[in-house]
């Protein structure tokens, strides 16, 4: 492992490369990278980098989303397979059918999904700024997608807002019922529950804590609590334990695994580096399409 470590640190400064991981990917493709963090992290470092080239240990929307924010960079995914199904859970037809049937409709956009569902939104989210981006639109009508657990959250936090939920979901979340948290509370009595709010409303209602990785990762290295029920990825676990090795973390299904983030490997990011394979090529037209809702997203989140 040491001499791959080696391999790419040194590919990295013969190709002026850098490396972005979400917090999902496997702990030694985390080592590995310059920039560990959460959709909305990741994606602000992409589009502020100066390195020629950008290797992405994500999933397709990520790299998507890193080219269309930067693109005279060149994106590189270690994985050409590794996407998100939810990114595909909406169809261009519903966007337009809530466009006809609400004249002030604003389309808001789970940055989990695909560059062409871009092209249609009005403005892309991430877990963690969602709930501030949609109450600083002026509209009232919401049509929120692809994720329906992520909108029906944000409109438990919204005032005076008519969200229009859609049906995606991710699967390694929405997986999650109340039950299991129970099981997972009666196991583990003194556990406080952090969850994503990927997960249904009915594990949201169990949990002590809701927010994205990175505010699930703050939330618990900065407890003084030792126990913790994750309703998230456990690919999280890595940079908690880092951070605070005596935190002792339960899941609250068995298998809390993204298998397309898993797709990452330390091989396939020196396989890129080195070939150049897996390159991110989108149209220019549709880029500057999709840079649109992108662009809001960083700027309403400030
Ligand atoms: P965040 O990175 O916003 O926490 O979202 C998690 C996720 O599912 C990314 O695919
Ligand atoms: Fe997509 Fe879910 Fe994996 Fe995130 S955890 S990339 S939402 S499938």
């Amino acid at each position: 492992m040491m001499d791959m470590m080696n391999r790419i640190k040194q590919l990295k400064e013969e190709k002026n490369a850098v490396i972005l991981a979400h917090y999902y990917v496997d702990a030694d493709v985390q080592a590995a990278a310059d920039f560990i963090g959460d959709s909305f992290y990741l994606a602000k470092k992409a589009a502020e980098t100066d390195a020629d080239k950008i290797v992405f240990a994500g999933v397709e929307f990520m790299g998507e989303s890193a080219k269309i924010l930067n693109p005279t960079k060149h994106v590189y995914m270690p994985d050409a397979h590794a996407d998100c199904p939810m990114a595909h859970m909406v169809t261009i037809e519903k966007i337009k059918e809530m466009r006809e049937k609400y004249d002030d409709l604003a389309v808001v956009c789970y940055i989990n999904s695909t560059a062409e569902i871009k092209t249609y939104s009005d403005v892309c989210v991430t877990s963690s700024n969602a709930v501030k981006i949609v109450n600083k639109l002026p509209n009232k009508n919401i049509f929120f997608i692809p994720d329906q657990n992520l909108g029906s959250y944000v409109a438990t936090q919204v005032e005076g807002k008519n969200i229009i939920l859609n049906n995606g979901f991710c699967p390694r979340h929405h997986i999650m019922t109340k039950e299991d948290v129970l099981n997972a509370k009666k196991k583990h009595p003194d556990a406080l529950v952090a969850v994503h709010p990927e997960c249904k409303p009915e594990v949201l209602e169990e949990a002590d804590y809701i927010g994205s990785t990175s505010g699930i990762i703050d939330y618990i290295v900065g407890n003084d609590a030792k126990e913790f029920i994750v309703g998230t990825v456990d690919g999280v676990y890595a940079t908690i334990l880092n951070q605070a090795p005596d935190k002792k973390l339960y899941n609250v299904v068995r298998t809390q695994v993204c298998p397309n983030m898993k797709l990452n490997s330390l091989e396939k990011i020196i396989n890129v580096l080195e070939t150049g394979e897996n390159e991110v090529f989108l149209d220019e037209e549709f880029m500057n399409k999709a840079k649109a809702p992108l662009e809001r997203m960083l700027e309403l989140a400030k």
